[in-house]
């Protein structure tokens, strides 16, 4: 990769993932020679609503972080909704705050690319890895002109929240690679050699890697529900909305069923995250609360094993 302005051993990220990529998964990844990325609710089980409680969590999980670790890691930052700006998204604001007082360096912004966000991180001198949540060759152009360091491309194979077209990670990586000339990362259903081959055939420069870190040792994920990616295919996911895909538990089905009713993406939606979201499932382990999310590439999910040994399987 280009100056490796990354500073890591192996082109890896580890995917920043509501609620369960806390410190120990964070810097077990760092540690192993990728690049952890602390995602939005870190560390914590509870709910608040207070941006500056927020902010001060983060910050505990950023200083728990370098406690395990002196590699390089990163913080997600979640840009305001379009039209907005920063003074309106106020935990992304206050997140920021403690991210600067805390000398974080790697920015993995994630939205639309948000000059006034942009701006305020390359002043700070951040590195900004872009993953715009619906990539288009108008958003990574417009991403790098703003002075992005990386784009992470990804496909509607991933988990968690999908992009607004169905195009797969085989169509997306291309697109994004022949349209800027800053690194490129894939993201969406990596998870084994094969699948990680293919994304450097394509030309990516790395691989952004979600899903497949949820069944890690040093993941929060409850043990049950670990069980269920790693016992679960492809075939046993149902897009619940949307714009999200779950394991087809009895509540996700009903979800499902609710969708077909209603069409209303925005609706089932807050009838999920009302229910519990991710929380009450993947981290307290209730599969029948919530929504287990994961890429649509699970039958390839063998086994748990340590993060340094999925790295290993994955770039070796
Ligand atoms: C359980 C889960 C939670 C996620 N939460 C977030 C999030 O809070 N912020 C974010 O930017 N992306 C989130 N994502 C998306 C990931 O950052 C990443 O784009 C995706 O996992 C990559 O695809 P993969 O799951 O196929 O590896 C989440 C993904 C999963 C599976």
């Amino acid at each position: 990769m280009k100056n490796n302005i990354l500073n890591i051993k192996y082109p890896i990220i580890q995917a920043p993932m509501n609620w369960v990529t806390n410190a120990e998964l964070v810097a077990a990844v760092s540690n192993a020679g990728g690049m952890g990325i602390l995602g939005t609710n870190a560390g914590q089980s509870e709910v608040v609503n207070d941006p500056r409680a927020v902010a001060d969590r983060m910050r505990q999980e950023i200083r728990k972080t370098k406690e395990l670790t002196s590699n390089s890691f990163g913080i997600n930052i979640l840009t305001p909704p379009e039209g907005m700006n920063l003074d309106s998204s106020k935990f992304t604001k206050a997140i920021l705050k403690s991210a600067f007082e805390e000398k974080i360096h790697y920015f993995a912004v994630v939205g639309t690319a948000h000059k006034e966000t942009f701006d305020v991180i390359k002043q700070y001198g951040g590195v900004i890895i872009f993953r715009p949540l619906t990539p288009s060759i108008e958003q990574a152009q417009l991403a790098e002109q703003l002075g992005a360091d990386v784009i992470v491309a990804t496909g509607h194979d991933e988990g968690g929240i999908l992009p607004n077209d169905e195009r797969g990670t085989f169509t997306v990586v291309g697109d994004i690679l022949d349209a800027v000339s800053i690194p490129v990362f894939a993201a969406g259903g990596i998870n084994d050699k094969r699948t990680a081959d293919a994304a450097f055939s394509l030309g990516a420069s790395g691989i952004y890697v979600g899903t497949r870190f949820l069944v890690a040792t040093e993941s929060p994920v409850a043990k049950n529900i670990k069980d269920l990616i790693v016992e679960s295919a492809s075939e046993d996911t149902v897009m619940v909305s949307g714009n999200q895909r779950a394991i087809s538990t009895n509540r996700a089905k009903y979800f499902s069923n609710s969708f077909v009713k209603s069409h209303d993406t925005s609706a089932v939606n807050q009838m999920i995250s009302k229910d519990g979201g991710l929380r009450k499932s993947m981290l307290m382990g209730n599969a029948n609360e919530g929504v287990i999310t994961v890429n649509n590439g699970i039958s390839s999910i063998k086994g748990k094993s340590a993060v340094s040994e999925i790295i290993e399987e994955l770039l070796k």
